[in-house]
């Protein structure tokens, strides 16, 4: 990890570290919402209560193995006529697989871009040239949740997935302990938002997620968070939220206009 954040910070130091840089490509969009809520992060329905059903997939480079998945980004397509300037916001919840657009969103999605009475017309252009860049995810009076997965057997195996992941970072690895206890475990990202170990500490839990923060990692502390019960498919208030921002290179910086 070392290595990786100190290579990061090499790469970031040569151009202008930001908190948002503005990138230009192309959007496409899902009929129905349908897909992008049973997309590869593994949100599945509670997914469509995720930034009022705008939903997105993203490409390889933004999806990240699964790092990616509820980053919230801005999208706004270029032609002033249709759209409006602020665009709409979206939280990824699949990975793209066509390389000719950086996202797929869904229909809700695409026709937030419009003005005023102009979804059809939008919905017409098919594909949208567009710029984005990411946002902080904002849940209102919303913590960190932890869902236990249905695939998850107490004592056993537990599987989480993270729900409502404040901030603009990614969590970049998870240790589950006992509460009091200093003894961390390591869990790995299974897939999507789920991260699982086959190693469970006895008694309640506690968890610490690393995100990045700046240009650095940072421990996000989540002192007691599931009952010695845990139960599959339950959702659980991890008591903290997150609000840091990874800083990204680019050069100006976003200004933050729209
Ligand atoms: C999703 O949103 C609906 C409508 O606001 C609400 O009734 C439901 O409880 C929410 N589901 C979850 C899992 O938060
Ligand atoms: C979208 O995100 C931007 C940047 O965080 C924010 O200023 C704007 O109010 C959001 N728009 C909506 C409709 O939530
Ligand atoms: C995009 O995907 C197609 C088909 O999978 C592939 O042939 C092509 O090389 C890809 N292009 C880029 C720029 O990765």
């Amino acid at each position: 990890m070392a290595h990786f954040l100190w290579l990061l910070f090499l790469l970031i130091s040569s151009a202008t570290a930001c908190d948002r840089c503005v990138h230009q490509s192309k959007a496409d969009f899902f009929s129905s919402d349908a897909p992008l809520a049973s997309g590869a992060c593994g949100y599945a329905s509670l997914a469509l209560n995720l930034t009022g059903g705008r939903l997105a997939a993203a490409v390889a480079s933004l999806y990240k193995g699964g790092a990616g998945c509820g980053a919230c980004f801005q999208i706004r397509c270029k032609d002033p006529k249709l759209c409006s300037s602020s665009g709409t916001n979206v939280t990824v919840t699949d990975l793209n697989l066509n390389n000719q657009t950086d996202f797929v969103v869904s229909g809700t999605a695409f026709k937030a871009m419009a003005n005023q009475g102009m979804d059809q017309d939008v919905l017409k252009l098919g594909i949208a040239d567009v710029e984005y860049k990411r946002i902080p995810c904002v849940y209102q009076n919303q913590n960190l949740a932890v869902r236990v997965e249905d695939s998850s057997n107490n004592p056993n195996y537990l599987a989480i997935k993270l729900l409502y992941q404040g901030g603009q970072t990614d969590v970049t690895a998870m240790d589950v302990a006992q509460v009091g206890s200093p003894n961390w475990n390591p869990m790995s990202r299974n897939y999507g938002a789920v991260w699982d170990t086959s190693k469970v500490p006895t008694g309640a839990l506690q968890f610490r997620f690393m995100v990045t923060s700046g240009l650095d990692g940072k421990w996000i502390w989540a002192q007691n968070v599931l009952p010695a019960d845990w139960k599959s498919g339950q959702i659980y208030d991890s008591g903290v939220q997150i609000t840091d921002i990874a800083q990204e290179s680019c050069s100006p910086c976003d200004d933050g206009n729209w």
